[in-house]
């Protein structure tokens, strides 16, 4: 594992841009894994200008978002669908048929869950996978105690995550499930880059930074990766 310490978070938000724009310097047709949340917020802003300042084309990239809402209406504004054309790909110059999210009001999402894993594995699987980390060490969508060996699939959200990504809105709304890549999808990409930023994370930088498998703490899998990055600022390492 590769530690990288960012004094700040907008330091941290350009050091994983500069990153992602270096690899796709180097593989112009890369598979990037991509994720939301407010961490990735300033990254993308970050990569969109440092990609037109490099003159770096997003042509020939491919993406794949880590999970979905299960069951809000098609624009409803938090849907991770939405996040992404309004962060970054309404910004680049991205083929649209090579981002791939996993449909949020499918009929069947079972099957959209396997089909979505089956995509992963016919584009020769992920290159570089972008990671944010829940409050609760949730990488994707993958809560406390998800299965090592999971696969794309369906999960249930944690009151912990539902109450963090959906702050004080309440009530029949708020989705209980939702489409992720599994454990095993994740740590299947070649290269994986997870920020943390703010003091909420420090309890998850403290479990990646252990260096064991503990199942209570997904983010805490990664650090047996042979190509893990992990990009903090003073916050999430607890620094006074
Ligand atoms: C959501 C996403 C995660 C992301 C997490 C962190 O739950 N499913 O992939 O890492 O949010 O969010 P934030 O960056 O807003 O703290």
């Amino acid at each position: 594992m590769k530690h990288i310490s960012a004094p700040d978070s907008q330091t941290a938000a350009l050091e994983t841009a500069r990153i992602v724009t270096d690899s796709i310097a180097i593989n112009p047709q890369a598979v990037l894994g991509l994720a939301t949340g407010n961490t990735m917020r300033p990254v993308y802003r970050a990569l969109i200008d440092t990609a037109q300042q490099r003159a770096v084309s997003f042509k020939n990239v491919t993406s794949f978002n880590l999970d979905e809402y299960l069951g809000l209406p098609a624009d409803h504004p938090a849907l991770f669908a939405r996040y992404m054309m309004d962060n970054l790909m309404r910004h680049i110059d991205m083929d649209k048929n090579r981002f791939h999210i996993p449909c949020g009001h499918t009929e069947d999402p079972t099957r959209t869950a396997q089909d979505y894993e089956a995509a992963i594995a016919a584009a020769g699987g992920i290159d570089l996978q972008l990671l944010g980390v829940g409050t609760n060490g949730h990488i994707g969508f993958n809560e406390p105690g998800s299965p090592r060996d999971s696969r794309t699939r369906v999960v249930k959200l944690s009151e912990q995550t539902r109450r963090d990504n959906f702050g004080a809105i309440t009530g029949d709304g708020i989705p209980e499930r939702a489409i992720s890549m599994g454990l095993a999808t994740i740590v299947s990409a070649r290269s994986v880059i997870l920020l943390a930023t703010g003091a909420s994370k420090t309890e998850a930088v403290a479990q990646i930074l252990k260096g064991q498998n503990n199942p209570a703490w997904p983010c805490s899998y990664l650090s047996s990766h042979s190509d893990f990055t992990l990009i903090t600022d003073s916050d999430a390492r607890g620094e006074a």
